[in-house]
């Protein structure tokens, strides 16, 4: 995820391009830069850091202009640097490119383009765009434009200039957000509404595919074959602060509604339908697979609930034995490490410092490490071995959600990589799963739509001071994370239990109207959690159930029940999850809590 705005007009496009920056911020801050057609030459500034970094360095006397693109970075392919910052140009620096999005093919066409004589510069996806668009550059830049997008696969906004049609910006959207802001004059391009509103608050919202032509001052959209578009303006009547968080109120809520794209995002390119699980910025073996005896998962907070899910994954799947602990514990204690032994870390900001003192002891100990995180370039990326980014794009709420189901998606990964590379398991049943990652996208968004009912949950059950939440196998493993979700968002005492453990002791805590939520999503186990459930039920709980669909038989046991679509068992915790996040995000608002930012907590823990 990162952010581009582009404006075409009478002002200074150096200031606007910058005060538009500045609402994208959320979208990203690895980078950020600009490129303005000054005295037509493309000018282009950019720096790894913050966009108040790009503030200072630039120059604003020389970057005097009235066209320009910006762009502030979430680091995807290639480490934050001032290389790897875009806009992104062709040699001669006559074209510039701002992208947000993942360009899946990059590798097949810069090395076609490199045949061509094409030299590139950078790490990133975006820089074969301003090579192709030159290619195809015969003095109509929206015409090469088109070709050079009909070459590439994956999701792209993008905004261009250049310096032989210095009055013109062309833009496009696919699978990423963009709109065009049009004013008296002057019109503006932008990954999301904040960034154009203090200009104007007439915005066209694009549709996939749809092509942007701006050129003094007048905006036209054209569809992929080029034929003008007519588009209704829309009137934006909200305020800045929820454009930012996308008409939602809170980040927290925007994030979870932004799961779907983030499972499809992660899944890219690494599953692919009949082939082979492709990680290639994981460097191990076959050989190196072969050799591992066992696997430590380390982590903290809701990376170790995604790490429990690993367990079980790499187990079943790879067949490969795996200890999961927490970074805290395990850095203190003498952990029986050697060169045979791989080290997993999962970490959403890749800066927790229990998590990286694990990775620094596991190395000295010559383990192998394989870092899952969401920040590319961050302290884990740099000291593990290989790394495997989970792209959920920033994550800006306290609360972890959209980075911990891309944590699950990841861990299946590896599981699946090691399956196949081990043989452990039959390929059908690696395939079966595959096909189930792939359509896990849709069924994420058919559990948020059923947000209302969980909302109605929250309004029930807001004033409890205790809840309990219990699950078996896997649901166990969702339980801990629905647990934690709520105790820190809400501040109502909860613990999770394995449903079987109950009667050795936890059973005692439940008394009349005692909140349990009940995840029995594992078909396998599903008639034991009846049984548990109806344990607590005779001792007065009442119980809210997250079951698969087909399994309705259990709302004559429970009070309540709301239903994730069929999948296999090994997949359920990404869809059993969402209930839960929303559970715990409607009892907060109920209570009036500061959902984005709990009280005592801080989104990344650098300390002990
Ligand atoms: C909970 C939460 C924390 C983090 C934990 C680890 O919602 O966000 O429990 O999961 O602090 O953080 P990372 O993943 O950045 O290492």
């Amino acid at each position: 995820m990162c952010g581009i705005v582009g404006y075409l007009g009478k002002k200074s496009a150096t200031d606007i391009l910058i005060e538009g920056l500045s609402k994208l911020e959320y979208r990203g801050y690895d980078s950020a830069g600009v490129a303005v057609i000054v005295d037509g030459s493309v000018v282009v500034e950019k720096y790894k850091g913050r966009l108040a970094n790009l503030e200072e360095k630039i120059d604003s006397n020389k970057l005097v202009g009235n066209v320009g693109i910006g762009h502030t970075r979430w680091a995807t392919h290639g480490v934050p640097s001032d290389l790897n910052s875009h806009p992104h140009t062709n040699e001669n620096q006559t074209i510039a490119v701002v992208h947000n999005g993942i360009i899946e093919n990059y590798m097949v066409l810069k090395e076609w383009l490199q045949s061509e004589g094409y030299k590139f510069k950078s790490e990133t996806d975006t820089e074969v765009i301003p090579h192709l668009i030159d290619y195809y550059y015969e003095g109509d830049l929206l015409d090469a434009f088109m070709k050079a997008v009909k070459k590439m696969e994956g999701s792209y906004a993008l905004g261009v200039v250049c310096k032989e049609e210095p009055n013109k910006i062309v833009a496009v959207r696919k699978d990423s957000p963009l709109i065009v802001g049009v004013g008296e004059g002057e019109s503006f391009i932008a990954s999301d509404i904040p960034a154009v509103l203090n200009h104007t608050r007439n915005v066209y919202l694009l549709e996939d595919n749809e092509f942007v032509l701006m050129e003094d001052g007048n905006v036209k959209i054209f569809d992929f074959n080029k034929n003008e578009v007519k588009k209704e303006i829309y009137h934006v009547t909200w305020n800045a602060d929820a454009a930012e968080k996308g008409g939602y109120d809170h980040f927290m809520l925007k994030e979870i509604h932004e799961q779907p794209k983030a499972i499809k995002d992660t899944l890219t390119s690494r599953v692919v339908k009949g082939q082979k699980i492709n990680l290639d910025s994981i460097k191990i073996t076959k050989e190196q697979i072969a050799e591992i005896d066992k696997i430590y998962i380390v982590a903290c907070g809701t990376a170790y609930h995604a790490g429990v899910v690993g367990k079980y994954a790499i187990e079943k799947l790879a067949k490969i034995p795996v200890e999961i602990e927490v970074a805290s514990e395990f850095r203190y204690r003498e952990p029986l490490i050697n060169e045979r032994t791989l080290m997993i870390v999962i970490s959403q900001s890749g800066e927790t410092a229990d998590t990286l003192a694990a990775l620094r002891l596991a190395k000295s100990e010559n383990a192998r490490v394989i870092a899952i995180t969401n920040v590319v370039g961050s302290s884990v990326a740099r000291e593990a071995d290989d790394v495997l980014y989970t792209w959920a794009g920033p994550e800006i709420a306290v609360a972890s959600t959209k980075a911990y189901v891309t944590q699950l998606i990841a861990m299946y990964i590896i599981a699946l990589y090691f399956a196949e590379n081990k043989e452990s398991i039959r390929s059908t049943e690696i395939d079966k799963i595959k096909s189930e990652l792939l359509n896990l996208s849709e069924k994420a968004a058919e559990v948020l739509n059923q947000k209302e009912k969980v909302k109605a949950f929250a309004k029930k059950i807001y004033m409890d001071k205790d809840m309990y939440f219990l699950g078996r196998g896997l649901d166990y493993a969702v339980a801990m994370e629905g647990s934690l979700k709520l105790k820190e968002i809400s501040y109502i005492h909860s613990e999770a239990y394995a449903a079987g453990e109950l009667k050795h002791g936890p059973i005692a805590l439940i008394e009349d109207d005692t909140t349990v939520i009940a995840l029995a999503t594992q078909e396998y186990l599903f008639e034991k959690m009846l049984s548990n459930i109806k344990e607590v039920i005779t001792r007065g709980a009442k119980v809210i159930a997250v079951a698969m669909e087909g399994h309705d038989v259990i709302e004559k046991s429970v009070d309540d029940a709301i239903y994730i679509p069929r999948v296999m068992p090994i997949v359920a915790p990404i869809l059993s999850v969402i209930p839960l996040q929303l559970l715990s995000y409607y009892i907060s608002i109920e209570k009036g809590c500061d959902v984005d930012k709990p009280r005592n907590l801080a989104k990344s823990v650098t300390v002990e």
